[in-house]
């Protein structure tokens, strides 16, 4: 997929990694359609970068067809926008488990299904998904998050084979932990010692780059998290001792707190 004039609807684009990623879009001459619930941030933004703002609310199930309706042909859906959804699942009432399924992975499937419908009849589009280190390794006080994240990565590598015949690709961002803005910056939580990091712009840098090479899987994090993150995937009982060892069930209780506001 060539993101030159390529129109390209974002979620999560009031969000610390949302608004990076579609400063990077634009930058690479696509025409950015930005989302999110705020839209006193939403059209400040898109003005700066010539796109459009459409306010929306991805847990209001008739709004993601108004939303898709609006934005009209798009040529790359980036599914970016989600809910920290970390906590004990028992400090959850029903309603914040609903929204943080139907925002973390409900929207992205029924989107990927609206736009990836138009996409395969015109044969040509992409999507993405903005999982999470998350989505392949699970961590105390994050249940519902690690649910959401796992679902979306075994959604996306279905999906990709069903969309091969019709040249729309699939792909999935996995990122670490992101400093500077977004989630986990704003939670004011501490890492353990030697957890590594990386930027927002690495995020962008990977999704353009998932997007121009059709990239099934990125991940976006040291390469130490990334191999702690693939013996969680053979041996997940080992990496929840490791993580207990080094300290990571503070970092956890700290999201949670930090987070809390979020549900
Ligand atoms: N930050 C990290 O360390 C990190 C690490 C791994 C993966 N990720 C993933 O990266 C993505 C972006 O996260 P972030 O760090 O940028 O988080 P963030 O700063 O909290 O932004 C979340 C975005 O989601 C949007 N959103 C939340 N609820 C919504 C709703 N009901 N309807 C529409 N939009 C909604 C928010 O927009 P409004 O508030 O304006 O609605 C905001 O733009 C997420 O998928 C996250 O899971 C982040």
């Amino acid at each position: 997929m060539d993101l030159r004039n390529a129109k390209v609807l974002v979620t999560g684009a009031t969000g610390g990694i949302g608004q990076v990623l579609a400063v990077g879009l634009a930058a690479r001459g696509s025409d950015v359609v930005l989302t999110g619930r705020r839209a006193d941030m939403l059209k400040p933004l898109a003005e700066r970068l010539g796109g459009r703002a459409i306010p929306a609310d991805l847990a209001d199930r008739e709004a993601i067809e108004e939303l898709l309706d609006q934005a009209g042909e798009i040529d790359v859906l980036v599914a970016n926008a989600a809910l920290p959804a970390t906590g004990l699942l028992a400090d959850y009432s029903i309603g914040e488990i609903d929204r943080a399924l139907d925002v973390n992975l409900r929207a992205p499937i029924v989107m990927a299904k609206l736009a990836g419908e138009r996409m395969a009849a015109r044969r040509r589009g992409h999507l993405v998904f903005i999982s999470s280190l998350s989505g392949k390794a699970a961590s105390g006080q994050a249940s519902l998050y690690n649910a959401t994240k796992f679902g979306m990565r075994g959604f996306a590598l279905a999906l990709r084979e069903d969309m091969r015949p019709h040249n729309v690709g699939v792909s999935t961002v996995f990122p670490g932990v992101i400093r500077d803005a977004g989630m986990f910056a704003d939670s004011g939580a501490t890492l353990p010692r030697g957890v590594g990091t990386r930027s927002p712009r690495d995020v962008a840098r990977a999704t353009v780059r998932a997007i121009e090479k059709n990239l099934a899987e990125v991940d976006v994090a040291p390469l130490s998290l990334r191999l702690v993150t693939l013996v969680a995937g053979v041996a997940p009982n080992v990496s929840a001792a490791v993580q207990r060892r080094v300290g990571g069930d503070k970092t956890t209780e700290q999201l949670a707190k930090g987070q809390r506001h979020k549900r």
